[in-house]
């Protein structure tokens, strides 16, 4: 059994040591990943603090970027929920030994302000910094941190993680199963011995893997959960418990589909919920009507 888990850390390690060689090295021929390769620009974060992008936020470090801006009307919200997660797995390594960074793909309208509301909404602690910039300095990061999107549609979700001292570079999906992405997060600090944590790991696995037979249960855990509980309170949205009883099965199944569609026409109940919970807005997640009654029937069940 652990010899298997050593396996598959062992595996894990060769596939990102070949994600890095295909998708960064060709940037970097001439270089190493230190000194000259990342851009040494001035960047802001959420709080107005100001950095020199190489020298204060990635020389020495092992970080975790991924690229977003607050105007994403589909998947950014859901992603940063889940960086968020990600945040709570990692506890206080988190602003220590890792150091997150969402940098925005909009600095014209991601001032520090904007950013900073967002952060709030995800619950961003110290070590994660939202940051943005001169159009043309933000422009230079991403590229050279591999975003190669001309605008914003084209934005993908994908995470960047390394250790600038090592010069392990790697990416991930903050859409996959997060207790890997954990795992190649503590990977990057080469004194890490997996074999501590693979049982706290394997539970997360089994925990995010078992549905039980449950219909919705999977489906919630991966897209919901990271933004509601169902009893335990508000996090990003508010607390489920008991919605199926406030709001109607037509309501609750249209807004779980097309939370857009309801603001545009302007649903009363829909416009009170976005009064009350301005820093984010529940995104579109295209469920088909099927999956949106396994999850208001697995709702139900609390
Ligand atoms: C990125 C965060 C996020 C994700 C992911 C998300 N929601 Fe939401 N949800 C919100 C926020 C924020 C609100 C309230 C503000 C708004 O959108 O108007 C909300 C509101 C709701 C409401 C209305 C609650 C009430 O009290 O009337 C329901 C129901 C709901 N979400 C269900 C879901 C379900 C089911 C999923 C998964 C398929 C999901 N949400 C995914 C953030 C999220």
């Amino acid at each position: 059994m652990e010899t298997a888990i050593v396996m598959r850390n062992f595996k894990r390690v060769i596939a990102v040591s070949l994600i890095l060689l295909k998708s960064l090295l060709p940037a970097l021929s001439d270089n190493s990943h230190g000194a000259g390769y990342f851009p040494n620009l001035p960047v802001i974060d959420q709080d107005g603090n100001r950095y020199a992008f190489y020298d204060d936020l990635i020389k020495g470090k092992i970080v975790v970027v991924n690229f977003i801006y607050t105007h994403c009307p589909d998947l950014c919200p859901l992603t940063t929920a889940r960086m968020s997660q990600l945040q709570q797995s990692l506890g206080d390594k988190l602003g220590k030994d890792v150091f997150f960074y969402s940098i925005t793909v909009d600095p014209e309208r991601d001032t520090p302000a904007e950013l900073k509301k967002f952060a709030e909404a995800f619950g961003a602690k110290t070590g994660w910094r939202f940051l943005t910039g001169d159009p043309e300095t933000i422009k230079k990061i991403n590229h050279s941190l591999g975003d190669r999107s001309r605008n914003l549609s084209e934005h993908r979700n994908e995470i960047v993680i390394g250790n600038e001292s090592t010069g392990v570079w790697a990416r991930n999906s903050l859409m996959g199963d997060l207790a890997s992405v954990e795992m190649d997060i503590r990977g990057m600090d080469p004194a890490w011995r997996p074999k501590s944590d693979t049982t706290a790991n394997q539970d997360l696995v089994d925990k995010a893997y078992d549905s039980g037979g449950v219909p919705g249960k999977a489906m919630f855990a991966k897209l919901c959960a990271p933004c509601h509980a169902i009893g335990g309170g508000d996090r990003v949205g508010p607390d489920l418990a008991g919605v199926t009883k406030r709001r109607s099965r037509e309501w609750l199944t249209e807004f779980i589909m097309f939370p857009d569609r309801m603001r545009q026409r302007k649903d009363p109940q829909t416009m009170a919920l976005q009064d009350k919970y301005p820093g984010v807005l529940m995104p579109p997640l295209g469920l088909r009507p099927e999956d949106a009654a396994d999850i208001i029937d697995y709702i139900e069940r609390f």
